[in-house]
């Protein structure tokens, strides 16, 4: 096993990576009154019975969430709260979310406000959760206008990843955590960019090493960025390369058409081209960028989609500022710029691409 660590003064914890971690979990969990497993129908058929196995705690209760991203609502988080009221959940209880991202940012806004605070713990089972999502403390639900337009930064108490758990991964759900892996290597290391294409094939077939190091360089990114700017203020801004696009593509097709993962990569693609376009990079870098998206087999070709719906959704993105759309860019190899666009500055670009 391997632990790294997101080093925020009080609020620090650690991220065990390793194969099996399900099975011993218990044994690493601290003390509490009683717990709460937050999880999905589908994780809790596949995993609920290997995690309680070893846990001999009295008190374990399990919530069933929605499944889905229409599962992120204040209408979910209502229900569950109400249930955990009726549980005699206490200050003293814990969370444990099992899971994929939509578990995670659930189960951790829960926590956050529930009695104005109790613990949680992340054990993240999609690779996009694994690399991204259970690291860092962004929980949250979305508003039918914006998505995560209302949430917290809640740092857990720790991360837990199984990367047994990837066995059992929809393609399409692997695909998914691909987009959020090839980011890191755009926005902060073009060494591991070429790490991905030299093992991608190892990575489609899930191979062990190649898995756990590339989750590891990822959590390690991650954390490095977290605890340089937990709230997103300055340079944490970098994870969303690809998201404006990829926010705006999820909310014009109501989250119907494309998983996250699925909207972040077209995102890049797109963002990659605005960034060739605007001369922040050359022909060669930004071909570079988007050969690797395309070896995911994703369909990047959005045409059916009106740019000015894409545009209008992005109104209300909390990134925006003085009125103006934030984009971040790829600038240079491992690297990416900010830019603020106006609306009709970011139409007219997106219709040269
Ligand atoms: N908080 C953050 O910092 C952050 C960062 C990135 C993304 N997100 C959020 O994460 C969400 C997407 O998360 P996701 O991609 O994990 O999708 P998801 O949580 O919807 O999970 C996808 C599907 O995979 C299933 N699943 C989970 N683990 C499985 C396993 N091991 N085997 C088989 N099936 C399994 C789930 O039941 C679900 O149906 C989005 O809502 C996104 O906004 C949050």
């Amino acid at each position: 096993m391997e632990t790294l660590h997101v080093n925020l003064g009080s609020q620090s914890y650690p991220i065990h990576i390793g194969a099996d971690l399900l099975t011993n979990l218990p044994a690493f969990l601290g003390s509490a009154e009683s717990w709460v497993v937050m999880t999905d129908e589908t994780v809790h058929g596949l995993y609920g019975q290997v995690l309680m196995e070893s846990w001999n705690h009295s008190k374990v209760h399990t919530i069933l969430l929605p499944q889905g991203e229409d599962a992120k609502s204040l209408t979910t988080v209502e229900a569950v709260l109400d249930r955990m009221l009726d549980l005699g959940v206490t200050r003293r209880s814990s969370i444990l979310a099992l899971g994929g991202g939509v578990v995670g940012d659930i189960a951790g806004f829960c926590a956050s406000v529930y009695l104005r605070g109790i613990p949680y713990i992340q054990v993240p089972t999609t690779l996009l959760s694994q690399v991204d999502s259970s690291v860092g403390g962004k929980t949250g639900v979305n508003l039918s206008r914006g998505k995560n337009s209302v949430g917290s930064f809640y740092q857990p108490q720790g991360v837990f990843i199984d990367t047994t758990t990837l066995a059992t991964l929809p393609q399409r759900q692997l695909i998914s955590g691909l987009a959020e892996v090839i980011k890191y290597g755009v926005i902060s290391d073009y060494a591991f960019l070429g790490f991905l294409e030299t093992h991608f094939a190892d990575l489609l077939q899930l191979e062990d090493e190649i898995m756990r190091h590339v989750i590891s360089v990822c959590c390690q990114i991650k954390a490095r960025i977290v605890a340089e700017d937990e709230k997103e203020q300055g340079v944490r801004k970098i994870l969303n390369y690809g998201h404006t696009i990829g926010h705006a593509l999820e909310i014009v097709t109501d989250y119907k058409e494309y998983t996250h993962g699925e909207a972040v990569l077209i995102g890049m693609h797109v963002e990659a081209r605005m960034a060739r376009e605007l001369e922040m990079i050359d022909q060669e870098y930004c071909r570079q960028i988007l050969s690797l998206i395309e070896r995911t087999g994703i369909t990047v070709d959005v045409k059916d989609l009106s740019i000015q719906d894409i545009i209008r959704s992005m109104e209300k993105d909390k990134k925006n500022r003085d009125g103006k759309v934030s984009f971040i860019l790829p600038s240079n190899k491992g690297e990416t710029t900010e830019v603020l666009l106006t609306q009709k500055e970011a139409c007219s670009l997106l219709e040269m691409l």
